[in-house]
């Protein structure tokens, strides 16, 4: 698969079919991934990827918090900033306004939004999941390390036939999943990646980009 056609055919599926991945594929996958780009090559990146029983397991403890009303974990990094200004509130209320309107859900039903959303705790469906933590003491240049690598991992998902959607829903259930997996102290989850084949019956809505000149600006004279 071309590159061009990795970018643009990669989005965050949200339906998935149960079929499973064959184990050589993941590990296909994550040791090509693991050639991305890292300052000073720290590779700081600590991946699970689940399958199997141990994934149900996670599934089933998730749902079990939620259908209890128990409450979220509080996730062990600021997720978005406390007041979040232009463009950037506007880009939220866009993009809240798409996903939920396309599943025919009112902006002001709180409750139908959070039913909704709590299919993340299913990984919609997915077989496969990837848990990727970072060493709490690392900075913002090795959070941006794990960011160009789990984007590394969903085009390369994309030449498999397979897709993905990143989750930082799970940092709000890093107990339930650290249950499961005991991953060392020193490790924060920053997110989850549901990981399958697409539901193709299923209607999903393609998200939006500003235009280029909001985000890039050309400078090639003086
Ligand atoms: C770090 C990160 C965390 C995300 N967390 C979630 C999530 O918890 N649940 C979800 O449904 N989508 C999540 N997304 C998907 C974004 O909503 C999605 O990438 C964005 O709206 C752009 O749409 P697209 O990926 O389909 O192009 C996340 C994406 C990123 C990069």
């Amino acid at each position: 698969m071309d590159v061009y056609d990795a970018v643009t055919s990669r989005r965050a599926v949200r339906d998935f079919t149960g079929r499973d991945i064959p184990r050589e594929t993941l590990e296909r996958v994550t040791s090509t991934a693991a050639w991305a780009p890292s300052a000073s090559n720290l590779q700081p990146w600590h991946t699970y990827m689940v399958t199997g029983a141990p994934l149900a397991e996670i599934k089933k403890r998730a749902g079990e918090r939620l259908a209890s009303g128990d409450l979220w974990d509080e996730p062990e990094y600021e997720q978005y900033p406390t007041a979040l200004k232009s463009p950037y509130l506007e880009r939220r209320s866009a993009f809240g306004e798409q996903r939920y309107g396309s599943l025919g859900i009112a902006r002001e039903d709180w409750e139908a939004r959070q039913r909704a959303a709590s299919a993340n705790w299913d990984c919609f469906g997915a077989p496969a999941a990837l848990f990727c933590y970072i060493d709490r003491d690392m900075g913002r240049p090795q959070w941006s390390d794990v960011g160009m690598y789990l984007q590394t991992v969903m085009l390369l998902l994309r030449a498999e036939g397979l897709h993905s959607c990143p989750q930082m829903a799970w940092a709000k259930f890093h107990k339930t999943v650290a249950e499961v997996l005991a991953p060392p102290d020193e490790l924060v989850l920053f997110c989850g990646m549901s990981i399958g084949f697409a539901d193709t019956t299923a209607h999903a809505a393609r998200t939006g980009r500003a235009p280029l000149d909001e985000t890039v600006t050309f400078v090639d004279g003086l």
